[in-house]
């Protein structure tokens, strides 16, 4: 199962990780406030599985946009199935700024489109993702409702979302 054997390999990668920072020689610091004994390593991102992570997520947000755009080129669309994939958008928007943090941007020195504006700007980072989710749930009552109008509407609202948040937050794509 893919689930479960990656996972198995996030498990194995994070124990190399700390045997690694144990021959670093890196010394748990002490917590003044608490006298705690804390490991800064421990909780350390891995940036590559993170991009990785996120980038799939949004090749699924593509995914049912696509899907749908082909449903609304027909005659007759097919309501349920665009109902379907915007729960799916609406779930996948909502992972959105969560995979994107601290440390995982092009300084990380991995293979990212992702602007440093993100970490400069979190709240429009947040407020473009809401955006996303907002037209996805749009979207999903619309086709509920089996509203063609409405569905079309809301279906070029969150094409607006992804063009906004690419504009301001995603490297130019050149090609
Ligand atoms: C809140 C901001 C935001 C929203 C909303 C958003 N995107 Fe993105 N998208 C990004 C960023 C940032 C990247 C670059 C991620 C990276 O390379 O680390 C990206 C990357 C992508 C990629 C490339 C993935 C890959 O394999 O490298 C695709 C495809 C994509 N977005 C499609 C969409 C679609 C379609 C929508 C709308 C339905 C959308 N995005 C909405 C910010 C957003």
């Amino acid at each position: 199962m893919a689930l479960k054997s990656s996972a198995g390999l996030a498990a194995s990668a994070l124990v190399l990780a700390l045997s690694l920072s144990a021959c670093n020689g890196s010394k748990p610091e002490a917590d003044a406030s608490t006298g705690a004994v804390v490991d800064s390593s421990i909780g350390a991102v891995d940036a590559g599985d993170t991009i990785e992570a996120r980038e799939d997520n949004f090749k699924a947000i593509a995914k049912s946009m696509k899907a749908n755009k082909a449903e609304l080129d027909k005659s007759t669309p097919d309501f349920d199935a665009i109902a379907k994939n915007a729960t799916a958008m609406v779930e996948n928007a909502e992972k959105i700024p969560a995979l994107f943090p601290a440390g995982t941007g092009p300084e990380s020195g991995e293979k990212t489109e992702a602007l440093a504006t993100i970490w400069q700007k979190p709240d429009d980072f947040k407020a473009a993702s809401t955006k996303l989710i907002d037209a996805s749930m749009a979207l999903r009552t619309a086709a509920e409702a089996k509203d063609l109008t409405a569905t079309k509407a809301a279906f070029g609202q969150a094409g607006m979302a992804c063009k906004g948040c690419h504009d301001e937050f995603r490297k130019e794509d050149k090609d």
